[in-house]
């Protein structure tokens, strides 16, 4: 039963199939008087709203808005009711603006600590990842504005994101790669999700009815529209049949024609088109009807917000009685992120900040006695011997060094991903400079994402602000001067040292398929279960404070905690609830996180706190029956402060399933040690043959081929363009920032030229610039420019 039938049925075919792509980059088509039109827009941490030459890059203008810090920043506050703070301004500011569709959060797991995008999603663990998402969303939508929250799913590497193919077993891509955006859809009611760019297991996300239907729809009860990421609509006959309801950004007459053809043809039922029209227009209706343009945004409180936010993400590492400063200690401010803060990440994400902050400016209005500043180290990652002796000169005359560092615009961006987890050479030179003289340093870090520190000892504090947003400067000083006392918790795990990362020398996979040989041990499920050590584990986070744990009771509907503030200071803790299984007969980490609540404790005061059991707490995924199960089974219950500082543990035997010992798992696997891992285990793991590169083919390049495998090309020319383009990357990249537009167009498939040129270019024309490439130049060429006219022709149609 149609809920829009009747505007359904004034509809043409021509204007139904029109529907089902943009009219624009960010606009869905109208249909004068029956359907208005929607303005999506990037993005999680702030609004990117282009009014004039748009592009999805964040490389042009946008209106001005609060810039908040970013997902994986928010995440590290463990703090539900803060991120639906943020969410509710974001959602504010686009009403006020008239965009009905955030394009946010970000969520996808962080598989590597290398993806170039970690700065913008929550965490590892989907558990943490899901109820951030929720609450950013729940936040978003309370006036009525829409959240799409992205990229689902599977979609943990940069490079090749537009074609990869995630080779996944479906047990980790059931309980961590969709369980994040299982409690982000059901808890927090988004009305809009964003389907990622790459394939899973041989289908495109886009295309994959079992994801798009049977889960999303079926399963967790979605009722809102799927979007495409942008581009990332591959065959848009087959997104419509299997649940996409809106390719983006617009494509000129193409896709609409696509759409008509098929339905002529028998290819696609009318229904089904007219089911994805209703599913779409139910979310137009509600969204356009609420809008409000004459809204006035209150930037002040939004600023504060966006400072408040920052404030509970800060994370203290390391405290070597030096933190919090007073008054009366000597000071010298080092590093030129001091005065010009690296606080968001590049990419779609990119906000035109309202009111930026930074920490030169802010210094007067705190309590700190700095008598001077040093810029330190050039941001172009250049040594520049000059700077440190001035630097060390300062930091001399100094009792304290508070040193600003950390990665600069080039380390981590969209489309590219890391290529270490090191800080720039420069700045790790100018800290060891620092450490020699009698001054302590505090290194405050500014990085969306994990890093090595093989400095560590170096410092005598760290504190780790992350892309902490506009407001991020005044927010670090409030820590440091302590009239905040730091709670933040790490979302992610900071390995030693990258090669203890699993199959990291093999991220991001080259190749066509990225295979996820990790399955379940991801983040600390892997360090935690392989008994490896880590620098600072998932969930880690000092305080001014401490605080003791107590009589824990395991009940049938969740643990009661006693938890204590022992110091002398107020302060906040995050109880972290694990839940293990240690006599599994299953594959399984040794423990993973089911819940967690942010406790905020006068000194001495006590609180019982309880955190309930919810249906993730015990279930795996059954493969065979295709459904969630529990094991019938004894598990642990552990609290504590972070993964590896288990203060209490206890245990409860729960009623489930009887499961068969297991034989389909090699002992590597059983054992976590991952590092002995073959690709015969995983695919024994994987429970089919797994899909390998066709190495012998390379040179014969098709649709889905990526412009970067213009290096394999027969045409030399073509190989010539993929020098031309490589040599500008590698140039950029030396000037210290990524060029985004290229990374886009050197990760892009053939295809995408006929998704994102608004018309231009349509798919047989993107078959003869293959056939050009593959060796059959004048041909190509011939049929190229033959077609290009007959294109210009079809785009003058009138469809609506
Ligand atoms: C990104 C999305 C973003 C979209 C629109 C894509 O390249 O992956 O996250 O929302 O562009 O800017």
């Amino acid at each position: 039963m149609l809920k829009h039938g009747a505007v359904i049925n004034q509809l043409t075919l021509e204007q139904k199939a029109s529907l089902m792509s943009g009219k624009t980059t960010w606009e869905t088509q109208d249909i004068e008087e029956l359907v208005p039109s929607m303005f999506l827009s990037d993005g999680p941490h702030g609004l990117r709203k282009q009014l004039g030459e748009s592009d999805h890059l964040g490389l042009n203008e946008s209106v001005p808005a609060t810039c908040f810090p970013t997902a994986a920043t928010l995440a590290n506050s463990w703090d539900e009711e803060l991120v639906h703070e943020v969410g509710e301004c974001l959602g504010e500011e686009a009403k006020a603006n008239d965009v009905q569709v955030i394009l946010g959060p970000g969520l996808n797991i962080k598989k590597n600590p290398k993806c170039g995008r970690n700065f913008e999603y929550y965490s590892e663990d989907p558990y943490l990842a899901g109820k951030m998402a929720a609450a950013s969303i729940r936040g978003i939508q309370k006036n009525g504005t829409i959240a799409s929250p992205k990229h689902f799913a599977a979609n943990s590497q940069e490079y090749r994101r537009m074609a990869s193919d995630s080779i996944v077993d479906e047990r980790a891509f059931r309980e961590l790669y969709t369980t994040n955006f299982e409690i982000a859809i059901r808890e927090g009611k988004a009305k809009s999700i964003m389907s990622s760019y790459n394939l899973i297991n041989g289908v495109y996300a886009n295309e994959n009815g079992s994801l798009l239907r049977k889960i999303l729809r079926d399963e967790w009860g979605f009722d809102g529209f799927v979007v495409t990421d942008w581009g990332g609509d591959n065959d848009h006959v087959a997104g419509v049949k299997n649940g996409s309801n809106l390719a983006m950004p617009g494509q000129g007459k193409n896709g609409p024609l696509e759409i008509i053809a098929a339905v002529n043809n028998g290819q696609l039922a009318e229904s089904t088109l007219d089911e994805r029209v209703d599913e779409l227009l139910e979310i137009i209706f509600q969204s356009t009807a609420t809008q409000n343009k004459n809204e006035t945004i209150d930037w002040d409180k939004h600023h504060q917000v966006a400072k408040e936010a920052a404030k509970r993400s800060v994370v203290l590492l390391k405290n070597e009685n030096v933190l919090p400063l007073n008054a009366q200690q000597k000071i010298a401010v080092i590093g030129d992120f001091a005065q010009e803060p690296r606080y968001q990440g590049a990419g779609s994400s990119v906000v035109n900040s309202k009111k930026l902050e930074n920490t030169l400016d802010c210094l007067s209005d705190y309590p700190l006695n700095v008598t001077g500043f040093a810029q330190g180290y050039q941001r172009d990652g250049k040594m520049n011997q000059d700077m440190v002796g001035e630097a060390v000169n300062l930091a001399q005359k100094n009792e304290i060094v508070l040193l600003y560092a950390g990665l600069t615009e080039n380390f981590e961006s969209e489309g590219m991903d890391r290529t270490t987890l090191s800080m720039p050479d420069n700045q790790q030179q100018l800290l060891k400079e620092l450490a020699k003289t009698k001054a302590k340093v505090v290194v405050i870090l500014a990085a969306g994402a994990a890093i090595e520190m093989p400095w560590v000892n170096q410092a005598d504090a760290i504190l780790h602000g992350y892309l902490s947003g506009e407001a991020g400067a005044s927010a670090m000083l409030e820590v440091i001067c302590g009239n905040y006392n730091p709670s933040g918790k790490l979302n992610e795990t900071y390995p030693e040292s990258y090669t203890d990362v699993p199959f990291g020398e093999e991220f991001p996979e080259q190749g066509k398929y990225a295979y996820y040989k990790e399955s379940l041990f991801v983040g600390y499920r892997y360090y935690d279960t392989a008994e490896k050590k880590t620098l600072f584990p998932f969930g880690y986070g000092l305080s001014y404070t401490s605080f003791n744990y107590q009589d824990l009771q395991v009940q049938s509907d969740g643990i009661k905690v006693t938890l204590t503030n022992t110091g002398d200071v107020s302060g906040e803790e995050v109880i972290q609830m694990y839940v293990g299984c240690s006599q599994s007969k299953l594959l399984r980490p040794k423990k993973e996180l089911k819940g967690f609540k942010k406790v905020q404790l006068e000194p001495k005061e006590s609180k019982t706190v309880f955190i309930p059991f919810d249906d993730k707490t015990f279930r795996y995924y059954d493969v065979k029956q295709q459904k969630w199960a529990i094991e019938s089974n004894t598990y642990e219950v552990f609290a504590g402060s972070h993964c590896q500082d288990i203060r209490l543990k206890d245990s409860i035997v729960v009623n489930g399933t009887n499961v068969d010992e297991i034989s389909e798992v090699s002992e590597h696997y059983l054992n976590a040690e991952l590092s002995s891992v073959t690709i015969q285990e995983f695919e024994q793991l994987y429970g089919k043959e797994i899909p390998k590169d066709d190495k012998k083919n390379m040179t014969e390049l098709n649709r889905t081929a990526v412009i970067a495998d213009l290096k394999h090309a027969k045409n030399p020319c073509a190989r010539g363009v993929y020098h031309i383009i490589n040599s500008l990357l590698k140039r950029g990249q030396k000037k210290g920032k990524p060029d985004l537009n290229l990374l886009f167009i050197y990760n892009m498939p053939f295809r995408t030229m006929a998704k994102m040129t608004n018309g231009l270019v349509n798919m047989p024309m993107v078959d003869y610039i293959l056939l050009m490439v593959n060796g059959h130049f004048f041909r190509g060429c011939y049929r190229l420019i033959k077609e290009y006219f007959k294109n210009q022709k079809r785009q003058k149609v009138k469809l609506v």
